[in-house]
């Protein structure tokens, strides 16, 4: 105010307190942004995509004035400070019912009557908001992440399961999740298995009454972003997709919301002539700095058996394990992380029986391609989730360590037997040094070693924070602290 008034010129002329008497201009405020306000944002968060690209993405119930165009729908992205409208990825739609992985009596379209907004957050950026919604910003040298996997709510016919989603006990999603975000992660890894409620909920089971079911976007509001706000508003994440997001269940909604790469209708699992395609992508490296990147593999169709090398499936991951040997071969990395949902060199286990091994169509791919080295040379760890459990697994032989974290929510497995029968091997060629595995809910939480130590310290918890156990990785090394079943 002093500025403007030593500017006057006519001060002299004016009462010595022209505050009083004449209050100074204000600017008008701007009209609210309808699209912007908060009644209409479902979701909003950022991933992390190829280039380490920072992807804010929104779900929005706004539906603009015909004619207005389309990114219309969306709301305005302030970053530091400049607003500017974000893009329509995908609108409103009900894509046609396609043969999903249930009869076509136990499935219904989906529909999804929301909008899909991006923008690519410019590096650097201080500041990003929506509204009053602040969004997380990426760090160029993460130290802390927060890792989870299988996190959705099971309502399966075929399998007769209808785990209770609304029993926060049961189905711990929303408490896993707040309890995780209040680690303040600076990332987060989900490492798929995102959806689960595919199928109605019976008549006479008390425990999911009123569940949305299918795989339009009120399930996927349900099983995912409204019980994870809390660990999406926290950190960026880094999104694997999962056997559960393939074309035929919840591949629809994963192209909407979570693929990171632009939205493509022949990308979009609507049609399934094209599953050929929409089932597969070529994987893609997440740099952490200090010498750390995580590889981020798509394994949504891989089935349970060994592929003949003639295998249209067996081609797709060959080619796409090929990149992997490209991305993994990057000069100054210390620590390369491998990530995808099938376990590799990790065990299921079977009730009453020894564990199974790790997923044999992958295998049989990395082994026609690295014999039984399986992985290709630079990757020193490798993270899953699928198998609904802990395991944390370091090898006399010269394989990368293993760890699933698969306990984020759905139904847990049975625990592995402990100790593990002797001769128990992931797969062929490998040896067991180690295993410290157990079978609560809970999430992982990364921590970067100090400098000029290399690797991570990995610490499991349950759902509540409770600590299990605590690994450190240096190269293809894990010690853990402790050894076998472990109980809450
Ligand atoms: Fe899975």
């Amino acid at each position: 105010m002093a500025a403007l008034h030593g500017c006057g010129s006519d001060d002299s002329s004016s009462s010595s307190n022209t505050a009083s008497n004449n209050p100074p201009a204000t600017t008008p405020t701007p009209a609210p942004d309808a699209a912007t306000a908060s009644a209409n944002i479902q979701a909003a968060w950022v991933e992390i995509g190829d280039g380490n690209q920072a992807l804010a993405r929104v779900v929005t119930r706004y539906t603009a004035e015909a004619g207005a165009g389309a990114n219309a729908q969306c709301p305005l992205l302030t970053v530091d400070g400049k607003a500017a409208r974000m893009t329509l990825r995908v609108g409103p739609a009900t894509a046609p019912l396609r043969t999903t992985a249930s009869a076509a009596a136990d499935s219904k379209p989906s529909e999804f009557p929301v909008s899909v907004c991006e923008a690519t957050l410019p590096a650097g950026a201080a500041s990003a908001a929506i509204g009053a919604q602040v969004l997380p910003l990426p760090k160029a040298t993460p130290q802390r992440i927060v890792v989870l996997a299988d996190t959705g709510c099971r309502l399966k016919k075929a399998d007769n399961a209808w785990q209770a989603c609304s029993d926060t006990e049961a189905w711990p999603l929303a408490s896993l999740a707040a309890t995780a975000a209040g680690f303040n992660p600076d990332l987060v890894l989900h490492i798929g298995d995102y959806h689960y409620r595919e199928n109605a909920c019976p008549p006479d089971i008390a425990g999911c009454q009123g569940s949305p079911w299918g795989y339009g976007w009120d399930t996927w509001q349900a099983d995912l972003f409204k019980p994870a706000a809390p660990l999406l508003a926290k950190a960026p994440w880094v999104v694997v997709r999962g056997n559960h997001e393939e074309c035929a269940r919840a591949g629809q909604g994963w192209a909407r919301f979570l693929d990171t790469r632009p939205y493509d209708a022949t990308r979009s699992c609507d049609d399934p002539a094209n599953d050929a395609i929409a089932n597969y992508a070529d994987p893609y490296a997440v740099s952490l700095g200090g010498g750390s990147q995580v590889i981020v593999f798509d394994s949504a169709k891989a089935g349970k058996a060994a592929l003949a090398t003639n295998d249209p499936q067996f081609i797709a991951y060959q080619k796409q394990f090929q990149t992997v040997a490209t991305l993994a071969a990057k000069t100054g990395m210390t620590t390369t992380i491998f990530t995808n949902h099938h376990p590799i060199l990790g065990f299921a286990p079977v009730a009453g029986a020894n564990p199974a091994p790790g997923n044999l169509a992958l295998q049989s791919v990395m082994s026609n391609l690295n014999a039984q080295a399986y992985y290709p040379t630079g990757i020193q760890l490798a993270l899953h989730g699928h198998v609904h459990d802990f395991q944390a697994i370091n090898f006399a032989s010269a394989h990368p360590a293993t760890i699933v974290s698969g306990n984020g929510g759905d139904n847990l497995d049975v625990a592995l037997p402990d100790p593990l029968p002797a001769g128990s091997v992931p797969a062929p060629g490998t040896t067991i040094d180690r295993i410290t595995h157990h079978a609560s809910f809970g999430f992982l939480v990364m921590d970067r070693h100090a400098s000029p130590a290399t690797g991570w310290q990995f610490k499991a918890y349950t759902k509540a924070g409770k600590l299990l156990a605590t690994c450190d990785q240096t190269g293809n090394t894990l010690t853990c602290d402790k050894t076998g079943f472990l109980t809450p």
